[in-house]
């Protein structure tokens, strides 16, 4: 199958959060499978040298691109470079003015304020880039709102013509909280017709709404977690669009996202102190243990349990949380280990309990990959008690190095992690601790169940065990995949079907 993927970010050329792992991860397993796919994403140079790591040689292909956004024609060049030991093509788009710039969105915490005239110059380069390199796809796969006009470009200016005779369009929503919602004078930016500018299409509330679009328009719907499908038809984490997603129920499907185990492995992590397997479990986590604790200026105890937390600092995440049973947790003979930047209410507030706790608290703000890799090898429990989580990554490198996850059973946190229920620990099925209320105490007793049953080796070995062997590759997922693009392919191809979207209620035109 020939697929095009589309993604704002991708590791290792930019990443703000788990789209950019997935947006490599997802396409190398579908390599790895036989499929034959290109990944396109922005070229963002200032992003690329501040980050420091090594990417793959980049190199230019020669190929001009010029697209029309609002008024203004836009050109931009298209790059080439490979994902590391695959086989996976990569296309950058560089285009200085959108993307030569200190951050990929957002600038001193302000969105940059042209962000609806870069994607959707984004979305269109990409329709271009394809059609110019000769793809062909049977697929093309967009990702939130960034590139969610991709699937409104393939059914009303692509489909049909030359390279795109039944082009079937994939929406993957990563994050419903982020929407690009924008004044509805910007329609005129996407080029497309007012008549699209309805309720049932791209507008929402008066405004443009670039999520809305993508779910609208793609031939299927998917997201990524199963349980953050049927979440985000309710109004509790629809973000105001559970009616959009609703209506489309029958093509919307939630699929776990998987890991990439070639970068997330303890056996072969060249991060950590010591490899380690589940044959030498708990010699390779102590040695982990030790070295993180004495990296960040911890007491070098082995019987306390470590907790850590690699995360964005908001909301989102569950900081709340943490910040109303902070004392609390002080009283605790814990340790706790934060990595991560985000709201500075949370991050003054751990930084604080570092300073007047260090022999219990340490906390690094900022962005480590390599510290990263050492607390998930070194704590023994992880904490991730997020307010909704659509799948949620970290959760899953914590019970593939043997760290035992504490979350609320939210999205992909529910669909990963299992109760350690008595019954659960009894039949080996439990690998965490889960909870269902967003409450500071619920959160504090769950993390004092931990504590007891860390003090029982014998059980705590079997909680790790059970995080361990699974298996928490993409391999499964990647299949998954390939089943709703046959789908996709199918419905494309039947055309009462593929007539879909254009037949829907076009609304009254709105100028
Ligand atoms: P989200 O995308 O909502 O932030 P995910 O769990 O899907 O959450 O993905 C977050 C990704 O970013 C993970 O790969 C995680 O390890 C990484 N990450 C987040 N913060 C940091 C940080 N401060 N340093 C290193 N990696 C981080
Ligand atoms: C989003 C979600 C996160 C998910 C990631 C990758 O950033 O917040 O839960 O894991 O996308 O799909």
């Amino acid at each position: 199958m020939r697929i095009v993927f589309a993604s704002s970010e991708a590791v290792p050329f930019s990443k703000t959060g788990g789209l950019a792992d997935v947006a490599t991860a997802l396409p190398k397993a579908l390599a790895q499978i036989g499929h034959d796919v290109s990944l396109i994403t922005p070229y963002y140079p200032q992003v690329l040298k501040r980050s420091g790591v090594e990417i793959p040689a980049i190199k230019r292909t020669g190929i001009s691109i010029r697209v029309q956004v609002g008024p203004k024609f836009i050109e931009g060049q298209v790059l080439q470079s490979t994902l590391p030991g695959s086989r996976v093509n990569v296309f950058l788009i560089e285009q200085p003015i959108y993307f030569d710039r200190p951050g990929l969105y957002v600038e001193q915490d302000q969105d940059y304020r042209d962000n609806s005239e870069r994607f959707v110059f984004f979305s269109r380069a990409v329709m271009e880039a394809t059609r110019l390199l000769g793809l062909k796809p049977e697929i093309v796969h967009a990702n939130d709102w960034q590139t969610a006009l991709v699937p409104a470009l393939v059914n009303i200016e692509y489909r049909g013509t030359p390279g795109f005779e039944h082009t079937a369009s994939i929406f993957t929503i990563h994050n419903m909280a982020f929407q690009g919602q924008f004044w509805h004078w910007d329609m005129l930016l996407t080029g497309l017709d007012w008549k699209y500018f309805n309720w049932r299409q791209m507008e929402c509330y008066g405004h443009l709404n670039l999520l809305k679009t993508g779910i609208s328009f793609a031939d299927l719907v998917t997201t990524v977690s199963p349980t953050y499908a049927r979440e985000i038809q309710t109004p509790e984490f629809g973000c105001g669009l559970n009616g959009a997603l609703s209506a489309r129920q029958s093509d919307l499907e939630g699929i776990l996202n998987g890991v990439d185990t070639e970068v997330w492995n303890p056996a072969t992590d060249t991060y950590i102190a010591k490899n380690y397997s589940l044959g030498a479990l708990e010699d390779g986590k102590a040695v982990c243990k030790a070295a993180l604790q004495k990296r960040l200026g911890l007491p070098e105890r082995p019987s306390v349990m470590l907790l850590g937390s690699i995360s964005r600092m908001t909301h989102q995440k569950g900081f709340q949380l943490l910040e109303q049973c902070a004392s609390m947790l002080l009283d605790q003979d814990i340790q706790l280990v934060f990595l991560g930047s985000g709201e500075p209410r949370f991050e003054n507030l751990l930084l604080e309990m570092a300073k007047s706790h260090p022999e219990k608290v340490a906390t690094t703000i900022g962005y480590d990959e390599e510290l990263s890799h050492q607390i998930e090898a070194g704590a023994d429990a992880f904490l991730m008690p997020s307010e909704f989580e659509p799948c949620g990554l970290n959760q899953m490198y914590s019970l593939i190095y043997g760290t035992v996850p504490i979350v609320r059973a939210v999205g992909g946190l529910a669909d990963s992690v299992i109760d350690a229920s008595d019954e659960n620990v009894a039949n080996g099925t439990a690998n965490g601790f889960s909870f269902c209320e967003f409450r500071s105490d619920v959160l504090f007793w769950n993390i004092c169940r931990a504590r007891s049953l860390f003090a029982d080796k014998q059980k705590w070995h079997r909680l790790q065990r059970a995080g361990m062997k699974r298996d928490w590759s993409w391999k499964h997922s990647a299949d998954e995949y390939v089943r709703v693009y046959e789908r996709a392919i199918a419905k494309c191809l039947a055309p009462a079907e593929c007539e879909g979207d254009e037949r829907q209620d076009e609304g009254p035109a709105h100028q």
